[in-house]
């Protein structure tokens, strides 16, 4: 069996090319140029092309029976997601496996969640074999925040007090190979959600207690977030994340006992905590300082 996955060379795609190598499976990956050396593992073979170009997109799934589908957050995700899905279903793929994001359907004033939404109604209408991943935060986002942490002793992600979910991308990618390698997963829609709920002030304290220092919930004022966040990325992805943040802020994104369990049951172990990455992560951080 050979399964194509887009976003291969990035955060969760990589790991989702990681559990199907594990599990004997033959990997294509999509990416719009060449990875660097030793970005993939070398039995992975490499398809070149942008998912907005649906030539390039068919010549990829030549010879693939399945496919992992992850789109970046972009202003033409839906656009991407639906060529992707259009030539899928036309060369005759038999199961795609779709990354979406969890609660979805309560978020659709956040444009890629919007996206993620009507991606999900065609995977339901149009007939290819399918499994919808809804992964809360991911926990790896917060692997960025060294230099934020360590030297400037803030945790700065607006995620509020109310305590939002999260999710160890190992857990997602474990999730993706199995519903992709196993059968009873057609049709099933999973929320992948970590042990322990997130918030501003909890991740402070638990970086304050694993790296020895104070460190300061920045708090959530949305208007001054997205501003910064304008110096650092386009208008409309600022925009985007602030909405997500707002949301999560204003209407919460708590996940349930249930949730966690039916996702304990399908990996076959308890998913991975947010304070087990910390401890994890500030341990390299400590080794690579000394
Ligand atoms: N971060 C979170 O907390 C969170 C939570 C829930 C859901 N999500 C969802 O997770 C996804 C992001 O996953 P990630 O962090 O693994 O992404 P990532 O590390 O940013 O990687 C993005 C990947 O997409 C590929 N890509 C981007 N534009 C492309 C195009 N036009 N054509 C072909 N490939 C393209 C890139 O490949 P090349 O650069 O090699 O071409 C790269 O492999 C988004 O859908 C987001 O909504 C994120």
């Amino acid at each position: 069996m050979k399964i194509l996955v887009t976003g291969g060379t990035g955060n969760v795609g990589s790991a989702v090319v990681n559990e199907l190598l594990k599990r004997g499976v033959e990997v294509r990956v999509l990416s719009r140029k060449q990875p660097e050396q030793g970005k993939l593992p070398t039995d992975v073979d490499v398809a070149i092309g942008d998912l907005l170009e649906p030539v390039a997109v068919e010549q990829a799934m030549q010879g693939i029976d399945k496919l992992f589908l992850l789109n970046a957050v972009a202003a033409d995700e839906l656009t991407q997601a639906l060529i992707a899905y259009g030539i899928a279903k036309r060369v005759g793929l038999t199961h795609v496996t779709y990354l979406s994001v969890y609660r979805v359907e309560q978020f659709r004033d956040v444009p890629h969640f919007a996206s993620k939404l009507a991606m999900e109604s065609t995977l339901r209408e149009f007939g290819v074999p399918y499994t919808i991943l809804r992964p809360g935060y991911f926990i790896q986002n917060d692997g960025s925040l060294k230099a934020a942490l360590t030297e400037s002793g803030i945790y700065p992600i607006p995620i509020g007090t109310a305590g939002i979910c999260a999710v160890d991308i190992r857990d997602i990618a474990e999730a993706a190979a199995i519903s992709l390698t196993e059968t009873g997963h057609d049709g099933q829609t999973y929320n992948l959600v970590g042990p322990t709920l997130i918030s501003g002030p909890g991740n402070a304290a638990t970086w304050s207690k694993l790296l020895g220092r104070d460190i300061k919930y920045t708090g959530h004022d949305f208007e001054q977030w997205e501003q910064q966040m304008r110096a650092q990325m386009l208008g409309w992805r600022a925009f985007d994340l602030r909405m997500m943040f707002q949301n999560f802020f204003d209407r919460g994104l708590a996940s349930t006992e249930t949730e966690v369990t039916r996702l304990t049951t399908l990996l076959g172990h308890t998913p991975r905590s947010y304070e087990d990455f910390a401890t994890e992560t500030a341990h390299i951080w400590k080794a690579s300082a000394s």
